[in-house]
């Protein structure tokens, strides 16, 4: 028997910091390489976020806080649920985290025995399956294609829920496909969930702020009032702030949920710091300014990128509602050969290929449950954009 927890085993590592560090180190070696696979936003924390975080240090806020934030902080999320949202949440069932991540993880930890199932829709943001696996949870993975958006069918969540079922993770808009979904096609899934008493669901809305072309961001425990009492409604400073490196999530629930929820962190990371914290309380009751004009931006790289995109062979890349991630498909690629010589196989091979001939990161869609697909994040600069849209056309149309 190794050292290493068997349960371990079952997990895999990040495919996208894999593909952030393989870039990383390519260019360390003096290779000019554009890393698209970084999902942050490359703007800078606004300043007046900045400000408050430096007043709150000269301010002596430095010291351990309550184990799942601070009351201003509660409160302000509790306001935010509220003018955005419609959700009527008090600030005690409000719980806050170091990032969306560890709020996803609490509500596992907290929630799952062995054996318990967990519909993850497919593609999903790679942490998903693995942090169910880590929790001793089983992942039921229903997969939703091109076809439809992306987006999983009512008939689909019905089929996948046995007495087994605890959550389904729902993220809309999607990391990685900036797929949304719309008020009726989040109706269709809370009407199965209406019908299935025991199945709760953990709404991860991080990107809600980044949707385009007039859409209109929903969350079930607005869709649907009725599963308030089954719902943990995540979301997070991270995307919408630029605040990434900030790490600073929350989530709103039941008390019984969140007061489980801050049992773990309790024992393990407890308080996020004091001065993301205090950061935060500025990030959500100042001036929100910052978002729609960042919307703005990730709305043209969208569009730029779809449209370069297009125009590659074998490339094909619908339109996303949200987010800031496209994901092509590249099928008609697939059985080609690359300037190496090797033989396009599947989506790993060609982010392999195109890494290696043109030196643009990417990652292959199969690390979030569909190829042959692959993942572009733009939240980077519209010439690296341009410049690396036009080596993935060059690099389609080298292929033989
Ligand atoms: C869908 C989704 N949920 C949650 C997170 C975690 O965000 P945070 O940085 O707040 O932990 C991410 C980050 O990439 C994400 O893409």
């Amino acid at each position: 028997m190794g050292f290493i927890a068997d349960a371990l085993s079952r997990v895999k590592p990040s495919a996208t910091i894999a593909v952030t560090n393989k870039a990383a180190e390519l260019k360390r070696a003096g290779r000019d390489v554009i890393g698209l696979g970084a999902g942050e936003p490359d703007f800078d924390t606004p300043e007046n976020i900045k400000e408050a975080a430096i007043k709150a240090i000269r301010d002596g806020k430095t010291k351990y806080t309550a184990v799942d934030g601070i009351p201003e902080l509660k409160e302000a999320i509790a306001a935010k649920f509220a003018r955005e949202n419609n959700l009527a949440y008090k600030p005690s069932q409000v719980s806050v985290s170091n990032g969306g991540k560890q709020v996803l993880y609490n509500a596992l930890v907290a929630t799952l025995n062995p054996g318990d199932e967990v519909i993850v829709p497919a593609p999903y943001w790679v942490s998903y399956p693995e942090m169910v696996l880590l929790c001793g949870g089983t992942p039921v993975v229903v997969s939703a294609g091109a076809e439809n958006g992306f987006k999983i069918t009512a008939e689909a969540l019905e089929a996948a829920i046995t007495p087994k079922t605890k959550w389904l993770i729902f993220n809309s808009p999607s990391n990685p496909t900036g797929a949304a979904y719309t008020r009726a096609e989040v109706k269709a899934l809370t009407d199965v969930l209406v019908r299935h008493p025991h199945v709760w669901v953990m709404s991860d809305d991080m990107y809600e702020h980044l949707v385009y072309d007039d859409f209109v961001f929903t969350t079930p425990a607005e869709v649907e009032p009725s599963l308030i009492d089954r719902t943990l409604t995540v979301n997070g400073v991270s995307k919408a702030y630029a605040m990434t490196g900030w790490r600073i999530g929350y989530g709103a629930g039941p008390d019984s949920l969140i007061k489980a929820m801050a049992k773990v962190q309790s024992q393990s990371t407890s308080n996020p710091s004091s001065i993301s914290q205090w950061a935060a309380v500025e990030a959500l009751n100042g001036t929100q300014d910052f978002i729609p004009k960042n919307a703005l931006l990730f709305k043209d790289r969208r569009d730029l990128v779809v449209s370069m995109l297009n125009q590659a062979r074998g490339i094909q890349c619908p339109t996303p509602e949200g987010a800031f991630y496209v994901f092509p498909s590249c099928a008609g690629t697939i059985g080609l050969t690359a300037p190496s010589g090797k033989v396009i196989e599947n989506d790993e091979a060609f982010v392999t290929e195109l890494l290696e001939a043109e030196g643009v990161a990417v990652v292959q869609g199969s690390a979030f449950g569909l190829g042959p697909f692959f993942r572009i994040s733009y939240a980077t600069s519209n010439a690296a954009l341009e410049e690396s849209c036009k080596r993935i056309q060059r690099f389609c149309g080298n292929l033989r």
